[in-house]
């Protein structure tokens, strides 16, 4: 069932700013949005001047003032006042009139979410609702049991959408589409013929005033935990099932549990230089802005193959990029040294590519790297991640969120290396973090090129 009206909490905040706006004035232009927008936050505006900053958020995040735009205008409204003060929801209440199915989107610091979930409840606002939570979701195994707790209080599993945009990327559908759209794939996705899977989100900018938030995050929680272990279950997942509705779930899941909880010998995390000068950071802060690790998986079907991650600020560029690197075929004098691969780039674009190998021209028969390359072009109707999600929960369907046991899992795997289990090493903004973070791939060559700019040669495209 549709829900009747969306209320989001957070509204003056910069998500909303920077994402919710565009993502509902895109809604509106698919007709996929039509029920009143209610936006909950501090600042006592008026209407007016709620307006007026969705129609910033637009023009620089979204499609500017277009039909779209004024048609959203149209159904949006704004109640403010304080999360902990009962009056706020009695108004919330008022202003929903009629609606008897909303969708509350807690676009605001966890810390917030028990309060607000428990003055919805109080207010009568939660018979038949669902609720959008944003990430991160917990800090660790026991603050993510215990939010699953909070929110189970008032609405059941299958009325809570854990947002993890990742899972709303083109890119990252288009993974789950190439893997079990192609027959020649499915033969060789295995120990018998992978060596390693290598995944990389690099990204070339810092904190970006996000310095608090980071502090008490750092690159496991923010990105590792979530994103990129959704990543690594979209790719060692088995075929899920057509035929009900929680078989991806499940799948993704099934894949989580197979993975062993992470080491600290298995894990380097990094500092940039400079992240402790930016605003919000402590002169001594042990936060990672940084992290490689390697992980495995238990399972007939990836025993024995590692899987490696790393994301970092400060990289050389940015890009998130996975790199599927095959076996090497027994005649080694035509292929020295190197490997066939798939390379899937999830960011800033998608693209996939197969490394192969062909004789360079000439009178010897020796090898030549080339990459069979596919980038599919930007088509208009590719849905931005908010987008896509925002229009999924509204509509009831969980596929592309979190669920309650996969959430725990992921935390369950990451937990031993939270914190200071390891320490912390400097690395220079422009390079690719410690230089000890070698070590963990040295026994497969070390790791793969990312966008062709590591080794400073690009493959070449045929
Ligand atoms: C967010 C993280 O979840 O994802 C950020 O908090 C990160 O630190 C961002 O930069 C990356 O997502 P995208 O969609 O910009 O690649």
């Amino acid at each position: 069932m549709q829900s009747d009206a969306l209320v989001f909490f957070g509204a003056t905040g910069d998500l909303a700013y920077k994402k919710i706006f565009p993502a509902l004035q895109a809604l509106v232009a698919q007709r996929r949005l039509d029920v009143p927008v209610i936006g909950v936050a501090k600042p006592s505006w008026g209407l007016g001047e709620f307006r007026e900053r969705a129609a910033k958020s637009v023009v620089a995040h979204g499609a500017g003032r277009d039909a779209a735009f004024d048609e959203l205008c149209q159904k949006l409204r704004y109640v403010s006042g304080d999360y902990n003060d009962p009056s706020t929801f009695a108004r919330l209440r008022r202003e929903l009139g009629s609606a008897k199915r909303p969708i509350y989107y807690l676009a605001i610091p966890p810390s917030l979410f028990a309060t607000v979930v428990s003055h919805l409840s109080g207010a009568d606002c939660t018979n038949c609702a669902r609720v959008i939570v944003e990430k991160p979701f917990g800090r660790d195994l026991a603050s993510a049991r215990a939010l699953n707790r909070t929110l189970h209080d008032v609405f059941q599993e299958g009325s809570i959408f854990r947002i993890d945009h990742y899972l709303g990327k083109e890119a990252v559908q288009n993974l789950r589409f190439f893997r079990f759209a192609n027959t020649f794939l499915e033969p060789i996705w295995n120990r018998q013929y992978v060596k390693s899977v290598q995944i990389t989100m690099a990204e070339s900018f810092g904190c970006e005033g996000r310095g608090a938030f980071y502090e008490e995050t750092g690159a496991i929680r923010d990105v590792i935990q979530n994103h990129l272990l959704q990543v690594v279950g979209m790719l060692a997942m088995e075929p899920p099932a057509t035929t009900y509705a929680e078989s991806f779930r499940d799948e993704v899941t099934k894949v989580f549990r197979q993975i062993p909880a992470l080491k600290a010998r298995d894990l380097v995390r990094g500092q940039f230089k400079g992240y402790r000068d930016e605003p919000g950071v402590a002169a001594n802060s042990q936060v990672e802005t940084f992290a490689a690790l390697r992980l495995e998986i238990d399972s007939w079907r990836w025993e024995g193959v590692p899987f490696f991650i790393r994301a970092g600020k400060r990289l050389p560029l940015t890009s998130t990029e996975v790199i599927v690197n095959l076996k090497r075929p027994p005649l080694a004098k035509f292929t020295p040294g190197s490997t066939n691969y798939v390379r899937l780039q999830l960011t800033p674009q998608s693209s996939i590519a197969l490394g192969a190998q062909v004789k360079k021209p000439g009178e010897d028969m020796t090898g030549q790297a080339i990459e069979l390359a596919f980038m599919p072009r930007r088509s208009s109707d590719e849905m931005a991640a908010y987008q896509r999600l925002l229009g999924d929960a509204m509509a009831g369907d969980p596929t592309l969120f979190g669920r309650q046991d996969g959430v725990e899992e992921a935390w369950r795997i990451v937990e031993p290396i939270l914190g200071d289990a390891t320490p912390v090493h400097e690395y220079e903004p422009g390079s690719w973090g410690p230089a000890m973070t070698e070590r963990l791939t040295s026994g497969i060559g070390g790791w793969s090129s990312v966008d062709g700019r590591t080794d400073g040669t690009p493959p070449e495209q045929a």
